[in-house]
């Protein structure tokens, strides 16, 4: 995700920003770029790919600088260039801004900005602040930034600089982390602690709506009208490594709890409020298309594959074309039955992937269009499709994914909901109850989150951490989240885990359920829960110790196991969003308990370029 650092006191800016910067590239991103005041101007460097890149990009005449603002970006709106690089700035380029999040109103913003003649330099959203804050600014950039901020709709994490008032920082918060560093002589600002810690380890937090003016004698809080805040110093404690990820031991751990936010931001602009209606304008395909489409192929590897099932149902249920699923490594080489009528939907986290890019490039010879749904804007994946429809879960470091995964699952219920709209085969009540189930789910994902389930969990892995193999059961969607789970617990404890439908288990598999063996039963589908029930009790008949993810309401689930994890009630066709997070934190924790290396599990990467 987007980094920001800015400085301002008396030492080299451009050193103090370059190396901030460095400290952030453990996100990922994939630009970088500086502004540095420099004898009443700014000097702006930007530069696509590394800080590293950046560097041999800069200005030597700003070595003399003491104040500036730097950024590292992950693309979303526009691809990874140097001229979407952040800073961005007005049109005579006498104020320059860093940003982190979303301007969900810029496309409006722009057109009214260039009908009054500003111009634009980039693809960004971004881009629409910097001219905004110049349309305000009489002399006070604090003044400026307040009445631009009103202005916008969305996310963000704001500094700005003015070629007219050294030294001064100005920057806003809203949904998007800045935390000011205090130092002696000198102040900083950034999106994240790690930036901060080779100069000082006294910070101020800015919350949600509040403002903040930064010389470097000290940093002022303002509220959203205007009034001082008097700020407590927080004295950070955590060595470099621990602030990286957020204070948590993993990446594995900080992203899973990230995942209130990326569902959020993934959903973010893309449901109507007013008449509930999906709206994924950034799709090309005419409802005419949509409507003639005969099949669609569903084609990903691991963790996405398994997104790609629950997409399946999903898509058939609403939009009722039917989908098939295939690994991509499978359907690259079985000769698919392919026309022009049918659609591929390739799913990858990384847009990187080579045996989904081949199956993409094997269904593009044959006439089909590509829609990618991707969380890499700029990836080979995403240039290669024909439409992309993109997850927002931010970079994800650990090996084993989980956001990516969960926003997957959200992309694949808009692109369902947008595909029955276009067709007019949603029931419209269905569709009411999903769309509104939807906009629940950050909640939910928080409850599911709560300090209270992670102990439960943790305790439960207790248990499983001493046993060599397990088995995940569940019917219908319960299954495609079952398959999910046992990977994940496979990939980073290295206990053997399978994945069965329920209704399997007296086909084969029943012959290993031996005294105490863990098997997690995911409960959450109502038309098949008795069916569920019965396959459980044929497990506790063999000695097997049952683990159960059910909804709030299914009480019966109680008497038939040893123990059950509750999640809040929610759409059945939604539930997989919710249930698989105790299966994520369950490998987490018994990964933990085995003492495995587990944001690099062994032989894995995150990235698979090779076939
Ligand atoms: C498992 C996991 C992998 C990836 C798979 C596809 O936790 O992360 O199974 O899902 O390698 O990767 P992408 O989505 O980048 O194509």
């Amino acid at each position: 995700m987007c980094g920001i650092v800015g400085y301002t006191g008396n030492g080299k800016a451009n050193a103090v920003l370059v190396e901030g910067l460095k400290k952030l590239e453990y996100r990922g991103y994939d630009s970088a770029g500086v502004a540095l005041q420099h004898e009443n101007r700014l000097l702006i460097s930007k530069a696509a790919g590394s800080v590293s890149d950046l560097e041999k990009a800069l200005d030597e005449s700003g070595n003399r600088a003491t104040a500036g603002i730097g950024h590292t970006r992950w693309a979303t709106h526009g691809r990874p260039t140097d001229e979407n690089a952040h800073p961005h700035s007005s049109c005579g380029k006498e104020i320059a801004i860093v940003h982190n999040g979303i301007i969900e109103n810029h496309q409006r913003l722009r057109n009214r900005l260039l009908d009054e003649g500003h111009e634009f330099r980039s693809e960004t959203d971004t881009e629409v602040l910097a001219h905004l804050i110049e349309t305000y600014y009489e002399g006070d950039l604090l003044e400026a930034v307040f009445k631009a901020v009103e202005k916008i709709e969305g996310s963000c994490a704001l500094v700005a600089i003015s070629s007219e008032e050294p030294g001064r920082l100005v920057c806003a918060r809203r949904d998007s982390p800045l935390i000011i560093g205090l130092g002696e002589g000198e102040n900083l600002v950034a999106s994240d602690i790690p930036a901060l810690l080779a100069h000082t380890r006294k910070t101020k937090v800015l919350e949600d709506g509040e403002f903040a003016s930064i010389t470097a004698e000290g940093a002022e809080i303002y509220d959203s009208s205007g009034r001082v805040i008097d700020r407590e110093i927080f004295e950070i404690k955590w060595d470099i490594e621990a602030a990286e990820k957020g204070g948590f031991d993993h990446f594995m751990l900080k992203e899973i709890m990230e995942q209130p936010d990326a569902v959020k931001e993934t959903l973010r602009q893309r449901v109507d409020p007013e008449s509930g209606k999906v709206i994924l304008s950034e799709l090309g395909l005419t409802a005419e298309e949509i409507g003639r489409l005969e099949k669609i192929h569903i084609i990903a590897c691991g963790t996405a594959y398994h997104a790609g099932l629950l997409g399946k149902a999903v898509i058939e249920k609403l939009a009722k074309i039917p989908v098939e699923v295939d690994v991509a490594s499978e359907f690259r080489y079985r000769e698919p039955l392919l026309n022009e009528n049918h659609l591929a939907i390739v799913i990858s986290q990384s847009g990187e992937t080579a045996d989904t890019l081949a199956a993409l490039r094997l269904a593009r010879r044959q006439d089909l269009k590509v829609l990618a749904i991707t969380n890499v804007v700029g990836s080979t994946v995403s240039r290669e499709a024909d439409e992309v429809l993109y997850t927002w879960a931010g970079p994800e470091i650990a090996v084993a994914s989980t956001k990516a995964y969960l926003t997957q699952l959200i992309a694949l219920y808009l692109l369902a909901l947008y595909f029955g709209d276009a067709r007019g085969s949603a029931e419209p009540e269905l569709v009411l109850e999903l769309v509104s189930g939807l906009k629940a789910l950050p909640g939910q994902l928080k409850a599911v989150l709560s300090e209270e389930s992670l102990s439960r969990l943790r305790a439960y892995c207790d248990h499983l951490s001493k046993w060599e193999s397990a088995f995940f059961v569940g019917r219908n969607l319960d299954y495609a989240v079952a398959m999910e789970g046992a990977l994940k617990l496979k990939e980073i404890s290295y206990i053997h885990a399978e994945a069965y439908a329920a209704g399997e288990l007296k086909h084969g598999p029943l012959a290993l359920i031996e005294d105490g063996i863990p098997v997690i039963a995911l409960v959450t589908q109502k038309a098949v829960f008795e069916k569920t029930l019965s396959n459980i009790q044929e497990v506790n008949a063999r000695g097997g110790a049952v683990f159960a993810i059910t909804m709030e309401g299914f009480d019966d689930v109680a008497r038939q196991v040893e123990s059950v994890f509750y999640l809040p009630p929610a759409n059945e066709i939604l539930a997989p969003v919710l249930s698989v997070v105790p299966t994520q934190l369950i490998s987490y924790y018994t990964a933990l308990a085995r003492g495995s290396s587990i944001d690099k599990p062994r032989n894995l990467a995150k990235s698979v370029t090779v076939e």
